[in-house]
């Protein structure tokens, strides 16, 4: 036997007992006539103790231990003079009576501790070592906890997990596919899913009524802190539904989710359309942690020969409350930050709202004390507080002002990672325009049903745009945590649905044909939504990035620094899939 116990295990009441103890050696202490050594396994870390006077031969074989060489020690548990409070164990240590080492170690590149001197790079080209850090496996713990907890509701709630295949057809809407060659179907490909969605549409015609899986999508998509190219989601659909019924089921999961991991009750999620959340928000998953909800200017502001707002499309603002004594400095700041590359505002004005009532402002020359103390009723601002001021093209303007709101919530202390909020954007638009190809995209998938009440505006190209979907957001602090819609079930629907989109009936029967087909056969109405886990898990760990909820992530490029991948494939490799690539730069 390798081990009797843990590291994490020992405590008063094991005093006395013989035990066996695996692991890696943290950190070894010579005091001359005692040697300590923090042995650390997954669950903790225990002491082993080495008396020089006792057993000399031994000590020294422990100070030769460096730092992560693996070793068994036997010996007694016996009672600390000096007690460590900071350690489940630290009333206890091991007199070690034999010692052996399983496995030396180099000396690590970074220090393998709760704070580590390692810097990203380091960590994740070394990702086995920083896993061995409390904070990170604490992340992955909390991964599988999770995991458990949605695989036990959903199966009490006769949702069965069923698989369905990686290596599928690749299709042109959505994100970029990653694509795999096929051997034996030469200059033919297979695509990694992006999401199961229209397998999972097809369980529900093959009448498996309630389905979830918790799967690895694949979406070659640009980079950011809560966006890996392959991450997991736990998919789901159920027949026989309304949106109503998948809101209700789901928030339920959530919900449960909360009192089991953080011991937070909820009320119902609160429910604001997209036209809301854009309009009031700038964005369609508003942190709603705090307010400075936007108020809309134009009908007080213009007219007052300030050409910059009288030219706007639209003027809009948030108030800060209690900032009315922010500094030059401090409003420079918020200059610059709106004027940055990523926000692209021109600038910003203020107005602050003196503790004494009077105003102050960067457009003092364009407005009187009176127009001002109508914006400031405008905001329900009072003497104290700081207004800000964008203007611009509608859409694009409110998009900047969310940023310098997140921003001004970020400065306050108001985004707090141990508070949430939580709501469900609904009334999503079907269909969204590029410029750049000049037609309409389907925003959510082209199998997302539109309102009932706004099916009739499809005949009307010059609508297209107003037509609203039955499709929803979760979204928690900020971060869409999952989405999902009502599916179109009907053919006649779901042509119209591609016809609009582009496609020509050939297109859609070569691309589609497959879940056309099917939904001859009978497909009951359906609908469902995927959560993106390793959101949940990095919302419930209270960090900002998945990365180190995930095991192996990429890095922001998309490389394993620690595998080397992607690389090169051999030569052989390519002519037995008939691939003909000209070498690249990296590829030589
Ligand atoms: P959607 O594309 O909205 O919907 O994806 C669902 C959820 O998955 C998460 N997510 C991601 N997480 C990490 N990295 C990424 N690159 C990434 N992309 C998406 C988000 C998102 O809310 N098939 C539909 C769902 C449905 O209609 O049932 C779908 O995939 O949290």
């Amino acid at each position: 036997m390798y081990r009797t116990n843990t590291c994490g295990e020992l405590r008063i009441a094991h005093v006395g007992q013989e035990v066996t103890l695996c692991g890696w050696v943290q950190r070894s202490r010579d005091l001359g006539g005692m040697t300590f050594i923090d042995l650390r396994d997954r669950y903790g870390i225990t002491q082993l103790a080495f008396n020089m006077d006792t057993n000399a031969a031994l000590c020294e074989q422990a100070r030769r231990l460096g730092r992560e060489y693996v070793v068994q020690a036997v010996g007694r548990v016996i009672e600390r003079s000096s007690k460590n409070a900071k350690l489940p164990t630290g009333d206890v240590e091991i007199e070690v009576s034999s010692l052996k080492v399983l496995s030396a170690a180099q000396t690590p590149p970074f220090t393998i501790e709760d704070i580590s001197d390692g810097g990203d790079d380091l960590r994740m080209k070394y990702r086995y070592l920083d896993l061995r850090r409390n904070p990170v496996r604490r992340n992955l713990e909390l991964r599988h906890h999770m995991a458990q907890l949605i695989r036990n509701y959903l199966s009490r709630l006769d949702f069965l997990e069923i698989e369905t295949p990686f290596l599928i057809k690749s299709t042109p809407e959505g994100a970029r596919d990653f694509v795999v060659p096929s051997r034996m179907n030469p200059g033919e490909f297979y695509a990694l899913p992006q999401s199961p969605q229209q397998y999972k549409q097809l369980l529900m015609v093959a009448g498996m009524d309630k389905y979830f899986q918790i799967v690895r999508c694949f979406r070659d998509e640009d980079l950011r802190a809560d966006r890996q190219p392959e991450f997991t989601q736990v998919d789901c659909e159920m027949s026989f539904v309304e949106q109503e019924d998948v809101l209700d089921t789901f928030e339920g999961l959530i919900k449960h989710l909360f009192e089991e991991l953080k011991q937070v009750k909820f009320e119902p999620f609160m429910r604001m359309s997209w036209h809301d959340a854009m309009r009031f928000y700038g964005s369609d998953k508003p942190d709603l942690r705090f307010g400075m909800q936007f108020v809309e200017l134009n009908d007080v502001v213009k007219g007052h020969g300030f050409s910059l707002f009288d030219a706007a499309e639209l003027v809009v603002g948030i108030c800060a409350e209690g900032c009315a004594e922010y500094t030059r400095k401090q409003l420079d700041e918020l200059t610059e930050f709106v004027k940055r590359p990523q926000v692209g505002a021109g600038g910003m004005v203020y107005i602050k709202y003196n503790a004494d009532g009077s105003f102050k402002s960067s457009v003092d020359k364009f407005y009187s004390a009176e127009v001002l103390q109508q914006v400031a009723a405008r905001f329900g601002a009072k003497p104290g507080d700081l207004m800000l001021l964008l203007a611009g093209p509608a859409m694009k303007t409110r998009k900047q002002l969310c940023e310098l709101r997140l921003e001004m919530g970020r400065r306050l202390g108001l985004r707090r990672p141990d508070c949430f909020a939580s709501l469900w954007v609904v009334d999503f638009p079907l269909l969204e325009w590029d410029e750049e190809t000049q037609r309409y995209y389907a925003m959510h998938h082209p199998f997302t049903a539109p309102k009932p009440e706004d099916e009739a505006l499809l005949d009307d190209p010059a609508r297209w745009g107003d037509i609203r979907a039955n499709a929803y957001d979760m979204v928690i602090n900020g971060v869409e945590v999952g989405g999902g819609s009502v599916r179109i079930h009907e053919s006649g629907l779901q042509n119209r649905m591609f016809h609009t989109l582009g496609f020509t009936d050939e297109q859609a029967a070569a691309q589609f044909g497959f879940l056309m087909n099917a939904f001859s056969y009978g497909a009951p109405p359906h609908a469902g939504l995927a959560f993106g886990f390793d959101r949940l898990c990095s919302l419930f760990g209270g960090a900002d990035s998945i990365r180190d909820f995930i095991a192996f992530p990429k890095n922001n490029s998309g490389r394993d620094v620690m595998s080397g991948s992607p690389s090169p494939i051999a030569q052989e490799q390519l002519d037995e899939l008939q691939l003909d690539v000209r070498p690249t730069a990296a590829g030589k």
